[in-house]
Formats: C-alpha cells, sequence, structure tokens
C-alpha cells in the first residue's frame, strides 16, 4: 500500500511535469511519457490522479474550435466541436475547465447522486488492455449534490481565478443506492444543479446500481419522466431562474442501456416521443462480454459494464435503431468505443448529432481529442459534407462512404 501511494505521488508529480513540459496535448511526452506511467498505477489511482492533475491546472490547452467545419447547433446551442467527455470521468465537476481545454466541445460532470455514498468496494475498476478496453462497477460513488454545486457555482463566480474555459457543460444525474423514489433523487439533482446545465441527463442504465436500469421499463420510464419533467421546466420560472435564464429550460436527455430488447427499445421510443424529452445519450456500458474479448477470463468476467473498443459496435447499432425508431427527431449523442476519427464518424452517420468518449482517454491520453477533431473534418469534407449537421443520420437516406 505504502508503495502505490508512493508511486502515485510520483506519478501525480511526474505526470504533471511531463504535461506541463509537454507543449500540446498531442506532444509525444504525452503519449510516450505520461500514458504509460500513468497505466502502471491501478486504474482507480489513475483516475484520480488524472482528474487532480487537470484540476490543478497543469494540462496543456488546445483549441476546441480549430476546425470551422465542425461547429454544430444542437438544441439551439453552439457547440465548437461534436466531440465531448461522457460522464464518469469527471464526476464531481473537479476539472470542467481542464478537459474543455484539451479540446472538447462539451463535457458532462457526474454521475451525482443526492447524498455523498461510497460507492462498491474496490477494487472496482479493470483495465482490459489487449481489448483496450475497460470494466467498472463504480456503483455511483459520488461526493453528493452539494460539493458539485459548490464547484460548479465557484466556476462561473470567478471564472477569471480558475482558468474559465467556454464551453457547453452537462449535468449528469444519479439515484443513491438506497433511495426508493428514484424518481425523488433526480428531481433533487435538478432542483440543485439545473441552473448551471446547459443539458440535464437522467442515467437510468448504469448497471451498477441495483435496480436502476428497469427504470427503462415502459411504465416506470413514463412515471420518471413526467415528474423530472415538472422539476425541469420548473427552472424557467421567475422564482427560480436568473433574468438571463427566466423563461429557458435546459434540454432533458435520458442516458440507455446497449443491451436492451427490441421491444424495450420501441417502448422508450414512444415513451420519450410522447412526453417530449429532447434528447437521448446512447449509450452506457454493456453487461454483454462480447466473444472476441482477447483479455484473460479473470479480468473478462469482473462484475461491472464494459466500455471502450469492444462496445463501439453494438453501441453504433443502438444509436442507428433509436435514431430510425424516432424518426431522426430526437438529437442522440453517440457514445461507446470512439477513439479515432472514423469511429465518431461512424455514430454520426448512423444518427448521432455528437459524440462521447471515456474509454479510449485512458489509453492514448487527451491527446487523441483533437486527432479525432482533424480526422474528422478530413472525412467531412472528403465525403462532401458542408457541416456535421448534414452529415447525421445520412446513412438512413442511402449514403454508403467514399
Ligand atoms: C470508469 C467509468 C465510469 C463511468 N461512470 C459513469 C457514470 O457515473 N455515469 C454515466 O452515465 N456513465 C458512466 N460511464 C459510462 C460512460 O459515460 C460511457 O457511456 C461508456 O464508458 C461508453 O463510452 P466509452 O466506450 O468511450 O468509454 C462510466 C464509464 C467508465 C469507463
Amino acid at each position: 500500500m505504502a508503495l502505490r501511494s508512493l508511486l502515485a505521488a510520483v506519478a501525480v508529480g511526474g505526470a504533471a511535469a511531463a504535461f506541463s513540459a509537454a507543449s500540446s496535448v498531442t506532444s509525444p511526452v504525452t503519449t510516450h511519457l505520461v500514458m504509460p506511467l500513468v497505466r502502471l498505477l491501478d486504474p482507480e489511482t489513475a483516475h484520480v490522479m488524472a482528474v487532480r492533475v487537470a484540476a490543478s491546472g497543469l494540462l496543456p490547452t488546445t483549441r476546441a474550435d480549430a476546425h470551422p467545419s465542425l461547429a454544430t447547433t444542437v438544441w439551439g446551442k453552439q457547440f465548437s466541436n461534436p466531440i465531448g467527455l461522457a460522464a464518469g470521468f469527471d464526476k464531481h465537476a473537479d476539472c470542467i475547465d481542464a478537459m474543455l481545454g484539451v479540446g472538447f466541445g462539451f463535457v458532462e460532470i457526474g454521475s451525482v447522486t443526492p447524498v455523498a455514498q461510497p460507492g462498491n468496494p474496490k477494487p472496482r475498476v479493470f483495465r482490459l488492455t489487449d481489448d483496450r478496453a475497460v470494466i467498472n462497477r463504480y456503483g455511483f460513488n459520488s461526493f453528493g449534490l452539494d460539493y458539485a454545486h459548490d464547484r460548479l457555482s465557484e466556476r462561473v463566480a470567478d471564472p477569471a481565478a480558475r482558468g474559465f474555459q467556454h464551453g457547453i457543460v452537462g449535468v449528469n444525474l444519479g439515484k443513491n443506492k438506497t433511495t426508493v423514489d428514484a424518481a425523488d433523487d433526480y428531481v433533487q439533482g435538478i432542483n440543485k444543479l439545473g441552473k448551471f446545465a446547459d443539458y440535464i441527463v437522467v442515467n437510468i442504465s448504469s448497471p451498477n446500481t441495483p435496480g436502476l436500469r428497469s427504470l427503462q421499463g415502459k411504465q416506470e420510464l413514463g412515471a420518471l419522466i413526467d415528474r423530472v419533467l415538472v422539476a425541469r421546466d420548473r427552472l424557467g420560472l421567475p422564482s427560480q431562474a436568473s433574468a438571463a435564464v427566466r423563461g429557458r429550460v435546459p434540454p432533458l436527455l435520458v442516458k440507455i442501456a446497449p443491451d436492451l430488447t427490441p421491444a424495450d427499445k420501441e417502448d422508450i421510443a414512444s415513451v420519450l416521443m410522447d412526453k417530449k424529452v429532447d434528447g437521448l445519450i446512447v449509450s452506457n456500458t454493456t453487461i454483454s462480454r462480447p466473444a472476441t474479448l482477447k483479455s484473460p477470463a479473470s479480468l473478462t468476467q469482473e462484475t461491472g459494464g464494459l466500455s471502450g473498443a469492444p462496445l463501439r459496435q453494438l453501441a453504433t447499432e443502438t444509436v442507428r435503431d433509436m435514431y430510425t425508431l424516432t424518426q431522426g427527431r430526437l438529437p442522440i449523442i453517440g457514445v461507446g468505443g470512439v477513439s479515432t476519427g472514423d469511429d465518431a464518424f461512424e455514430k454520426i452517420l448512423a444518427g448521432a448529432s455528437l459524440v462521447q468518449l471515456y474509454s479510449s482517454i485512458v489509453y492514448d491520453g487527451p491527446g487523441i481529442v483533437p486527432k479525432i477533431q482533424s480526422r474528422l473534418a478530413e472525412l467531412l469534407a472528403e465525403n462532401s459534407f458542408t457541416s456535421v449537421s448534414d452529415a447525421v443520420g445520412a446513412e438512413h437516406r442511402g449514403f454508403r462512404r467514399k
């Protein structure tokens, strides 16, 4: 344990120094020195360390708007590029600006639960290096709404002092493990953090909270959405909102699993369309274990949600299905196994208006963000798309890649 702490301390210092010495996030120092060093640590220590390094302002920055062709508007909001950081990395809203600074067009914090809770016993995160995948069963370890509220208010209260970066911030909400009335937890999240959110996510698809995914069923989902929409709509009322926000409310999105039956997907699509939910995030981690996994069974059989490369295809198929079922009328954030511009383009063609990633930064570091952007801009041009929105769902209109 002492050795691990020492290694962590050395790595934090080393990574910080190396990151700050590196002239850009794509620098060979980052790729060939910092990332292998980070991977010497157990995955959770590496995660905590990465958030600390980012929060201390030591990550180099790169422009999120380097490719004007990637600028896109969704829900009337302007994204400098469509590549975002998925929920689960910045669970407590500690390093939003640093992550916007490495080039993400948007950052989603959370999942945040109402009351602080420790999550599952450790170890609870596993790297499947041979598969470029991760299994996690964190179980919503959260510092709670008060902590996230303080971080989000500090950020807007004194932007100059904290290296404020412009960009879209999503707030992903979860429920406490022992809460029986799940809707009440999401309502509390909206009441407390809604005013800071460019969009709000109701996460009902993490596999590590008992009973959570059953909220995706038709009856439960309908009842849940009714209650969260009332809370969301109240954010725009004069008593709740500042003058600037009055009358406007953040879009409400639902994040779903990739392990749904065709009937589940139809039910979800019909509820979301009926209730006029604003969007979907597709998808969370999978409880399945594809037969193609190469890592030792001792790792692949760990309980939890699988993410990264082996999830890519399943997540894209789920995007495709949900785009069809919602007739392209509900913006979708596509997530699962994205590590290249080609992967992002695949999600967009299948129906995603925006794309997120998490696991690939575990393997490649933040330097992949500008690489994904450059390649995506190239692919749009090569395929004669004038904008991201032009390409969204194009395969449903007969488009085939050159
Ligand atoms: C370690 C870890 C923790 C995660 N925690 C959350 C979470 O708290 N809330 C959530 O909605 N998704 C969470 N996710 C899921 C990601 O947001 C994403 O949906 C999934 O990992 C697929 O994307 P990827 O293949 O790019 O990682 C987590 C993923 C990982 C790997």
